[in-house]
């Protein structure tokens, strides 16, 4: 059953970059206006950490083999093919919340 859980403080993810909720292969990133996007922490080419990635312009580059991700629907930017998983993000007074 899916719902809402809070995962850590918006604060706990540094800006431009991300921070990984183990034991859930999950990365929350967060992009230079502040904004808090969740992605599964796996590259859609071969498995790579996305959370290793650099954070740029709404999205993140893969620190393997480079492809870059779209941090809202997780889609490889073309001409690369392929999708990661996104999750649902909210925040309520500085907190960070996924629906998982
Ligand atoms: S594993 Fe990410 S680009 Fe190859």
């Amino acid at each position: 059953m899916e719902n809402w859980i809070r995962v850590c403080e918006v604060e706990d993810i540094p800006v431009l970059g991300a921070r990984v909720l183990k034991g859930r292969g999950i990365a929350l990133f967060r992009d230079g206006s502040g904004a808090v996007f969740a992605l599964k922490d796996k590259c859609p080419h071969k498995g790579g950490p996305l959370s290793q990635g650099i954070v740029s312009r709404g999205q993140v580059t893969c620190p393997l083999h480079g492809m870059t991700i779209g941090l809202c629907d997780g889609r490889a930017a073309p001409p690369d093919e392929g999708c990661t998983e996104t999750y649902s993000v909210k925040i309520e007074s500085g907190q960070v919340f996924l629906w998982i």
